[in-house]
This record gives C-alpha cells, structure tokens and sequence, in this order.
C-alpha cells in the first residue's frame, strides 16, 4: 500500500513525489562557441597544514601503508582519476613561514620545527618530494613563496633553484640533491593572505613589496613561472591591478563557503537542517557577484584582460567537529558535492577572467577530495563531483539559456532550482552539467541544441536520500555516482534531474 507521507507517496524504500514536477527548457547554441575553460580551474590546494600532506598524502618511503617513494599509492591513484591538472603548494598561511632550504637535501639531514602547536612539521616533504608528486599525477606546479618571514633573497635563490639551468651554484646544489633537470614551475605566489596571516599589511605596501621579489625572481627565459600576487577584497584588486600592470599573470582571491549567515555562528558539516542547506547553497552563489566585483574592477585597470583572477582558496568551511584541533579536518556530504558543481558552472561563466582556481583543499582538509585514516581511504562526494566534470577541462564554453526554471525557495531565501552549463569537450562531444538545488522536488528538463536534433544522454548523476549523505571509513560507498542515460522521444530530450542532484552527460548528437 502506498502511504502519502510529508507530500510523497512512500512506494516500500521509495519515496516519488505525488506533485507534478516542473518543466525547466534549456537551449544551447552549439554553433557558438565562447572562451575556453582552462583546465587549470580543476586545481587543487594542498597545504602543510592538519593531515592535508602527511598522513593523508605522505607517509615516508619506509610506511607500511603501499606508497612510492614515500607518497600514498592508495591517494595518488585515485587523484590520478581527477586529471589535477595544478597542485598549489605548500601553504596558504603556512609559505609565509616556510624556508625551502629546511626542504632540501638528504632526509636525515633536515630540521624538524612546529607549525600551529599541532602537527609536528618534519620537512620530509619539500620541493623534490613535491615536484615527484604532481610528475606521478601529471599535474602543473603552483609554489607560494614566503613574504611575511622571508626574505627576497630567500625567495630569489628558490626560484633560482627549481627553474636555473646548470651552471648556477643553486642548479649544482639541485644536482646534488638528484635532480639535474630543472623543474617547471608553472606558477610561483608572491605570499599569501597579506591582509592578513601573511602579514597584515596595507596593499599600497604589498605592492612595493611585490615589485622588490618579483624584480629578483630571476628564471631563464624558456622556463620562467607565471607570477601571482596575493590580493583581497576589491580594494586590494584595484590596488594591485593598477600599480602592478605588466607585471604579474594574476591576482589571487580567497572565498570560502561557510553554512548559516556569520562566520562565527557557521554550521557543521554533518546533521544540518534543511536551513543550512539552502543558505549554503546560497553562499555558493555569491562567488558570481564577487567575480563579477572583482571583474569590473579588471576591466577597468586591465582592459586587455592581461591579469588573472585566481581564485586560489574555495570551498566549504564547517564550524570544527573537534574545537580544540586547528587542522581543519571536516566531513564531506552531498552538500558539497552541489558546492563544488555551482562553483563550477560560475567558473565557466567567467572563464575569460578566472583561468585557475584551486580548491581547498585536496586530502583531509576542508572541502577535500579524499579523507585518510591510517590506511584507510574515502573519496569524498566533492571527489565525485570533480571527476564527472573532467570533460569540462579545456572545453570551449557554450552559451546556455535556461527558461522557466524553477526556484527553490525556503523561509525568506529563494534561489534558482536549476543550474546549467554546456562546453564542447577535447574529445568532441558536448556535455552538460546539472544541478537541482531542491532537496524534494526532481525536474524535469527539456534540452535543446540549436541547429541538431538530440538523440539522447548519457553520463552520471551523483544524489542520495540526505542531505547530508556521505562516506565513511565504515561505510565507504554510501554515496557515489550512478549512471545516467535518457533518450529524446518524438525528436525532444528531457532529463529527469532527482532532487538534490548534480548530473553530468554527454549529449549524443
Ligand atoms: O586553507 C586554509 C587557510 O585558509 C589557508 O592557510 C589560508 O590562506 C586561509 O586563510
């Protein structure tokens, strides 16, 4: 018997909605083509901070857990599946207080020292055991330099160090050190935060400061990184975009997602109430006025769109489950998995302006993509999310209209039930993404491509009964993609998106 229960008709475990669903029309321009979408903005962050690198990533070449060369055989296999096409590294707060030489040389030579009171910080992992791990994963390298506790020597020799050819007493010094070949530093950070943890400095200053390290990053011509400032809020855009024009590829931006409405009174990452989950969501969405913001402001002083705005910190921040610990360890629930999709499909929007962004970050910190617990591996929903839109990695953007969506709406937030984007992918299908931000209602949505007739779909939709699913070490496959397909009939595709859902598929044409 069914049983109409809060609205749903409850088939045995099954619950399907007794009201119709909406119809949402979305039309893509196929023949139009717009920027695209550097692969870049797949980043990932991966700080000496918590767990985030040893234990989740490190273990030392001489760890029972399988590894390679001291890396997680288990985490670097699964990364691999992600495509991570940039590992921004080592810090965050943490570079304005690293000294790369503590990084270098044999193992059983190098300092230990404390960093935050809490993880004991042995230097096992520095710019070799780096630059072996983004090779395994076949990703680009973003090194933060250390401003606030550093010198422009300091900086200067490091540079100097990873990119000179030999004949440079720092290249022999590399040699040394087993590696000869230099190393291609895709993108090197003038610090970090220096609002703040990197200083708490003034961006008139900062922007003194900037011109004095940058004028001393010596690289050879064919191996020169791309040079980030460290920005902040509008201001700190304008300032830098003004005094450092010519002189840096991108100004960097921080925007976390936190749940409720203050930073102090933020929920967790687990148990929250359907408030929470909206008001997320909602603070997901922001980060399109905030590019928007900070575009305008580019635009003006940079009008031949020569800086970057590198979003190199996003994601979710949860009020801490353990108070007392400063490693920002947090859960990951379907929640997250819909953070991750919206944040993407303003990415695209923007892609002309945002051509990378890291997120933070990649293992056992903030919205991560794994969470480790000795040898034990979960990947996490925002792991899922990220792997269904590799296709979108250096796809050509295109243009979508979405008409008669629907809107979610609860207490006195409202926002669209419907997020969309499209991009013809490297491998010459188009695809398009999903989101459903209602937590009851599926939609069903007409898709359309002007000047061809759909056949149907096929690709992965992430969802689950709670909001707040997710993998645990018990459980570690509570949550994961299932595969999608629809067909057009009558010359019409609609796709069914469930409620709460992020879907990807391949339209096949
Ligand atoms: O990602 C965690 C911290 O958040 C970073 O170290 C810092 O840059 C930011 O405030």
């Amino acid at each position: 018997m069914n049983i109409i229960k809060h609205g749903l008709v409850v088939l045995g475990m099954i619950a399907a909605p007794v009201f119709a669903a909406g119809q949402v029309s979305i039309s893509i321009d196929a023949g139009k083509p717009g920027p695209v979408i550097n692969k870049n903005v797949y980043g990932q962050f991966a700080e000496n901070l918590g767990t985030g690198v040893y234990q989740g990533m490190w273990v030392g070449p001489k760890s029972n857990i399988p590894n390679t060369r001291g890396w997680r055989n288990d985490v670097v296999g699964a990364l691999k599946e992600l495509h991570v096409p940039l590992v921004r590294w080592p810090g965050g707060c943490f570079a304005d207080t690293y000294h790369w030489r503590d990084g270098v040389g044999p193992q059983d030579t190098r300092p230990s020292n404390v960093n935050g009171g809490e993880v004991e910080v042995i230097n096992a992992v520095g710019t070799h055991e780096f630059f072996d791990l983004i090779d395994m994963l076949g990703a680009d390298a973003y090194v933060n330099g250390n401003v606030g506790t550093g010198s422009v020597q300091e900086m200067s020799d490091w540079v100097e160090y990873m990119t000179a050819d030999g004949g440079s007493p720092l290249a022999r010094l590399r040699a040394q050190n087993g590696r000869e070949k230099p190393f291609k530093v895709a993108y090197f950070g003038i610090g970090n935060e220096l609002w703040g943890c990197g200083g708490n400095l003034k961006p008139e200053y900062y922007a003194n400061l900037y011109s004095n390290y940058e004028t001393f990053l010596r690289a050879p011509k064919h191996n020169k990184p791309k040079i980030i400032a460290s920005g902040g809020d509008t201001t700190w855009t304008d300032v830098l975009s003004r005094e450092l024009k010519g002189r840096t590829t991108g100004i960097s931006i921080h925007q976390y997602t936190i749940a409720g409405a203050t930073w102090e009174t933020k929920g967790a990452a687990l148990g929250f109430k359907e408030g929470e989950w909206i008001s997320t969501l909602a603070n997901t969405l922001k980060m399109d006025q905030i590019i928007k913001d900070h575009g305008a402001i580019l635009d003006k002083n940079d009008p031949e769109k020569k800086i970057g705005l590198m979003i190199d910190e996003w994601g979710t921040w949860y009020a801490d489950a353990d108070a007392s610990s400063s490693a920002l360890y947090q859960q990951n629930s379907l929640r997250d998995a819909l953070v991750a999709a919206l944040s993407f499909h303003i990415f695209h929007e923007h892609a002309e302006r945002v051509p990378m962004t890291t997120i933070a970050q990649m293992v056992n910190v903030l919205q991560a993509m794994i969470l480790t617990d000795k040898e034990k591996m979960v990947l996490t929903p925002t792991y899922y999310t990220f792997q269904m839109y590799v296709p979108f990695q250096d796809a050509k953007t295109l243009p979508l209209a979405i008409k008669d969506n629907t809107s979610y709406t609860l207490g006195a937030t409202t926002i669209p039930g419907v997020s969309a984007t499209a991009a013809r992918a490297k491998d010459g299908k188009l695809y398009l993404a999903l989101v459903n931000t209602d937590p009851h209602q599926p939609v069903d949505v007409a898709v359309d491509v002007a000047g061809t007739k759909v056949k149907g779909a096929a690709g992965k939709v992430l969802t689950s009964a709670a909001m707040d699913a997710h993998n645990t070490f018990q459980y570690p496959q509570a949550i994961k993609p299932a595969p999608f397909s629809a067909r057009a009939a009558g010359g019409k595709l609609s796709i069914k998106v469930p409620a709460k859902a992020v879907m990807v598929v391949a339209l096949v044409e």
